[in-house]
């Protein structure tokens, strides 16, 4: 048999957590390569759901792309699912994510679904976070004030060069961290003034992680 590539991974996970839709819903969508395997499987079902909520343009974008209707999410009302990938997980269901830089908004999204499915490939599941360096949103003018706080607390920040939000804002991605308390860090940082989000999604993790694996997409539970 031949061996799963990783995007192979990817596709079982986004078709598995289809499994997750109810009919008729508006559907949470997240950002990045697993998440876009999700949108293309939800478009072989969209005659059963009522449309999305879309954590990024690029999202937004494909979901349209597709003939997916995009709502707001002021005018959405209940979601009962989120869909989406990580950088990193742990079996507590606490995240890093942001790696592609759509951390307000997803965490906005997740926020206010009533479940978070994450879609991931095996290499995402770690049992400490924190090798993945963890992007911060934070208002321009806040950048070095932010950044110097950020090494009190042990870590080494590095501004994304070239890139700007969604929502106009610049990322620090902190390296360096081992992160032992990710709902104490997560409340930390949000209390700093400039800074919009982090990407640690530990105060409200994942409900479902779906795993792909090499045997096969594995379920787990928080
Ligand atoms: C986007 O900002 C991120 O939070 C993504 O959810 C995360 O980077 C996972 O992306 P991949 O599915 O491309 O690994």
């Amino acid at each position: 048999m031949m061996a799963l590539s990783q995007d192979d991974m990817k596709r079982a996970v986004a078709q598995a957590a289809i499994a997750h839709v109810p009919t008729d819903c508006i559907v949470g969508v997240g950002t990045g390569s697993t998440a876009n395997f999700f949108i293309d499987e939800l478009a072989k079902i969209k005659g059963k759901i009522r449309g999305a909520v879309a954590s990024s343009e690029a999202s937004a974008k494909r979901l349209q792309g597709h003939g997916i209707e995009v709502v707001s999410l002021n005018d959405a009302g209940d979601i009962p699912v989120y869909v989406d990938g990580a950088d990193e997980i742990t079996r507590h269901m606490h995240m890093v994510k942001g790696g592609g830089g759509a951390l307000t908004r997803e965490k906005i999204v997740a926020a206010a679904s009533k479940k978070f499915v994450c879609v991931c490939d095996a290499s995402k599941l770690v049992d400490v976070l924190g090798k993945f360096p963890l992007p911060i949103e934070v208002i321009p003018m806040a950048r070095s004030y932010i950044a110097r706080e950020v090494v009190k607390l042990g870590g080494q920040p590095k501004l994304r060069e070239g890139f700007t939000t969604d929502n106009g804002n610049v990322i620090l991605d902190v390296h360096g961290l081992s992160i032992m308390n990710p709902v104490e860090l997560e409340t930390a940082l949000n209390q700093l003034p400039g800074v919009v989000t982090n990407g640690l999604f530990a105060r409200r993790g994942a409900d479902v992680l779906l795993l792909g694996t090499p045997e096969g997409v594995k379920t787990l539970t928080a």
